[in-house]
């Protein structure tokens, strides 16, 4: 068993330690309060590959393996869950979908313009009424030749109003249960698409979350990503990788509340002492310091499956429901660490706590992956094979370039 770090990704890491340092930390606070997202935010991004990172070079990445994209996840919510959601749906619900799923069209349709930076990707399950039940979703798509007809809302929708390819899923048979729906690959500027930004959140604030509704939208039957009737099997595959670097992301953002913790525990004073030298503030910041131990190993177990090519639901799921239940414990004590002070936004605690609430509900709420992970040790939860599995991580494929075409 090793734990060490390669070179690569030490060097992502570092890099994205860097970014997050100088560009991100300095000015999130006034983003935030402003309630609007950095117009530099996806194109700074974009130019160092980060929305690019996990993806084979040959369609428009950068090459790094699953362990990376956890370990870009762990240092972007160090700075704020707002570039952590990016990934989230970008990369884990969207150009990973398309990498498992797409037909070497799509690919080269849609993922490398998303690798590459220039296009952004999002992820449409959500409706107003549906959430965890996603089988009771009411979007419809319906045949038409060669031609999909898609009607209905989407809600909760990150980068809705950023985003130029959503993965949308929709019932084409809405009396087939989950083997009646259907995934497509919908872009924004299809006749029949609109998209708004959903405004007065507890968290996120300097993200763009929103909602996107279909009338009569079009989409030629080469944008159904997968066959007829897949579309709750790339759903959950889709939420197999968002809930990876929602959990990375969430274990930054432990790492956050803890190491500001510390810092302000060795400088404010009671009794004439620093309060780190408190007992019951010894216990806050060890308690921080096990979760963020469990929470990495968790996400480097699951990353690892990912490039082994081995099945990982359970224990993404586990590491998204631990990870995330124990940010918001973190932020919590972190605030409580910083008595009043940690009540204003005069110290970041206070918005890692307001950020922390929505990483317990989206992309499977805590009850869910209690419920599934009670399922997989009662043996009611197996998971099966699939017809397209994610590609495991072969160095030799990912970081090589595609071979000329002939006649080149
Ligand atoms: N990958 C591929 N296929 C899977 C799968 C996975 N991870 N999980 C299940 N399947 C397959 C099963 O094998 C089964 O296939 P067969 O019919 O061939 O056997 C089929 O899908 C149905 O599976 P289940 O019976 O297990 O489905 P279920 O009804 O028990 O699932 C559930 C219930 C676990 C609650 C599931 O609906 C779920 O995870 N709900 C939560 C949804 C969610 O996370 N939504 C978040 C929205 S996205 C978001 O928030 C992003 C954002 O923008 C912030």
């Amino acid at each position: 068993m090793d734990f060490s770090l390669n070179d690569d990704q030490l060097q992502a890491q570092k890099m994205v330690r860097a970014f997050v340092a100088t560009e991100v930390i300095p000015t999130i606070g006034e983003w935030d309060r402003k309630q609007e997202m950095n117009p530099t935010t996806l194109p700074r991004m974009a130019a160092l590959g980060i929305l690019g990172v996990c993806v084979p070079v040959r369609y428009g990445g950068q090459g790094f393996d699953y362990v990376t994209l956890g370990l870009v996840c762990e240092e972007l919510e160090r700075g704020d869950t707002t570039l952590r959601v990016v990934m989230s749906v970008h990369m884990g619900l969207n150009s990973l979908s398309l990498l498992q799923w797409g037909t070497e069209d799509q690919k080269q349709r849609f993922l490398v313009p998303q690798a590459t930076g220039e296009k952004y990707g999002a992820f449409a399950l959500t409706e107003p009424g549906v959430g965890s039940d996603v089988v009771n979703m009411t979007s419809t798509a319906r045949r038409v030749g060669d031609k999909y007809i898609l009607n209905g809302e989407k809600m909760w929708i990150s980068l809705a109003t950023k985003a130029h390819h959503f993965l949308v899923v929709s019932k084409t048979n809405p009396d087939a249960g989950h083997k009646g729906m259907s995934a497509f690959i919908v872009t924004s500027d299809m006749p029949g698409v609109t998209a708004g930004d959903i405004h007065g959140k507890l968290g996120v604030r300097a993200g763009s979350t929103g909602w996107i509704a279909m009338q009569d939208v079009e989409v030629p039957v080469e944008n159904r990503l997968g066959e007829e009737g897949e579309g709750f099997k790339i759903a959950m595959s889709a939420l197999d990788n968002g809930r990876y670097t929602v959990a990375s992301g969430a274990t930054g953002l432990i790492r956050a509340c803890l190491e500001d913790s510390m810092k302000y525990a060795k400088e404010r004073k009671t009794g004439g002492k620093p309060i780190a030298e408190h007992q019951l503030i010894k216990q806050k910041i060890g308690y921080m310091q096990q979760w963020y131990d469990a929470a990495r190993l968790l996400y480097l177990r699951a990353g690892w499956l990912k490039n082994q090519g081995i099945r990982n639901t359970r224990e993404t799921s586990v590491c998204k429901w631990f990870a995330t239940d124990h940010s918001v414990q973190a932020a919590l004590e972190a605030v409580q660490i910083h008595g009043a002070y940690g009540f204003s936004d005069e110290y970041p605690v206070e918005r890692y706590l307001r950020n922390s609430k929505g990483a317990v509900i989206y992309e499977g709420t805590s009850e869910i992956h209690q419920l599934m992970q009670a399922d997989y040790a009662l043996g009611n939860r197996e998971d099966r094979p699939l017809r397209q599995e994610l590609p495991a991580y072969d160095p030799e494929f990912w970081q090589s370039e595609p071979a000329p075409a002939a006649g080149d």
